[in-house]
């Protein structure tokens, strides 16, 4: 089963722990948690504070997206913030090795993340080490983007390097992700589906969640 993972970002602000429960009990199956630092992307989220006080509002797991310079810094914070995937950008970890270690040591799941013009072979040797690999679809810093074509190769490409893997990272998809392309992106390999403006864009939370993951689900072969 592919995982739904609606991405706060583009939710009601000034009720995000109520929209964290409705996209509980309305079938999500993480919150994903886009943290952005005004440096590595032209935007500025929330931080630890925050993501600690939502951690009541749910028991799913926190997918944490840094996109933020110099994650290194910032690890043990989120962490016991009650963060349950940390994930990095290849782009921002200087020694992303050591940061990935320091991520699993905290016993936390640890996730590297790819911008769309980086090429895969900047994570191959990473990728046996991490839990996870998070294949932008849209530049971050922004939700509500138009999915990037090319994308879709890439995570073929990448369902193919961790199929050779003994040990198999879940491939998340995050940006542009909506009703009419999920299940090409679910057939090209996607464990997991990031979605903000398709989800907590629609008045019918319920409705929306059980579409994406009946489509992402459906293998077209
Ligand atoms: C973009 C963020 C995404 C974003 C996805 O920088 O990393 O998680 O919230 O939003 P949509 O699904 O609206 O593109
Ligand atoms: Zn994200």
């Amino acid at each position: 089963m592919k995982l739904i993972a609606p991405s706060i970002l583009s939710a009601d602000a000034s009720r995000l722990g109520e929209e964290i429960a409705d996209v509980e009990a309305a079938g999500a199956d993480w919150i994903h948690v886009d943290v952005m630092d005004g440096r590595f992307v032209p935007n500025i989220t929330m931080g630890p504070a925050i993501i600690g006080s939502l951690r009541k509002s749910t028991k799913l797991p926190f997918d944490v997206h840094l996109m933020i310079k110099n994650p290194e810094s910032h690890i043990e914070s989120f962490a016991a913030a009650g963060a349950d995937y940390i994930t990095v950008h290849v782009e921002a970890a200087s020694h992303l090795h050591r940061t990935i270690e320091s991520i699993k040591k905290m016993g936390k799941k640890a996730g590297v993340s790819i911008n769309p013009a980086t090429p895969l072979g900047a994570i191959e040797e990473i990728l046996p080490e991490v839990d996870l690999l998070l294949i932008m679809s849209v530049n971050p810093g922004f939700g509500g983007q138009k999915f990037i074509k090319s994308s879709l190769s890439k995570v073929r490409r990448a369902a193919e390097m961790i199929a050779k893997l003994p040990k198999k990272p879940l491939l998340e998809v995050d940006g542009g992700v909506n009703v009419e392309n999920i299940g090409d992106i679910g057939n090209a390999g996607a464990d997991v589906l990031v979605a903000g403006a398709a989800v907590f864009g629609t008045k019918d939370y319920k409705k929306t969640i059980s579409t994406l993951k009946a489509t992402a689900n459906a293998d077209k072969g």
